[in-house]
């Protein structure tokens, strides 16, 4: 099922989809909270209406996972809380730097995003039975690439900090990543 020989103490082919599910639905809850983060301190801004339209979207990514969650019956991550909190404080304390510090952290997280959801693809290979699963993951993908062209192209490059922002946001989420996929 994966493209990658498997090794001993690997997971097997049906653990690894149990662990993309898992993770992939934490993922596109933390994003939710981090545009509800967002606008409760942009929501009268001009940014409003775009960052309101990519939470609709997020949204949107949630309910599908929580479909494969159920479907697939994946127990899903234990880090819920942490990340209902943790992504909305992240969301909001971006918006406080400003709108162009919001959109840096977008920027940030889509990019991890980007390259976690590729490895994901790249990872499920061919295998006819994930096929349904593979093109969810390549059509959010795009989505979340979509998202980092929007908040490029509001100024995020110009954030204050943005080079610290940029770093701390992507370990974080790299860290997420690490975290939900087995908790
Ligand atoms: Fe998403
Ligand atoms: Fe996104």
């Amino acid at each position: 099922m994966t493209a990658a020989p498997r090794l001993p103490g690997d997971p097997s082919p049906a653990e690894t989809v149990e662990r993309m599910i898992r993770v992939d639905h934490a993922g596109e809850y933390g994003a939710v909270r981090i545009y509800e983060g967002q606008l409760a301190v942009l929501g009268k801004s001009a940014a409003a209406g775009i960052v309101r339209e990519m939470a609709e979207q997020e949204r949107k990514h949630l309910e599908r996972f929580e479909k494969l969650v159920v479907e697939r019956r994946v127990r899903p991550t234990a880090l819920t809380p942490l990340w209902h909190v943790a992504g909305y404080a992240l969301g909001a304390a971006s918006a406080l730097l400003g709108e162009r510090a919001a959109m840096a952290c977008t920027v940030a997280v889509e990019e991890v995003i980007d390259e976690h959801y590729r490895a994901q693809a790249e990872s499920l290979g061919d295998a006819p039975d994930e096929a349904p699963l593979r093109k969810t993951i390549e059509e959010f993908r795009a989505d979340e690439l979509a998202h980092r062209d929007i908040a490029l192209a509001h100024d995020a490059r110009t954030a204050p900090a943005h080079d610290i922002l940029t770093a701390a946001v992507k370990l974080g989420s790299r860290l997420a990543i690490r975290l939900s996929t087995r908790i």
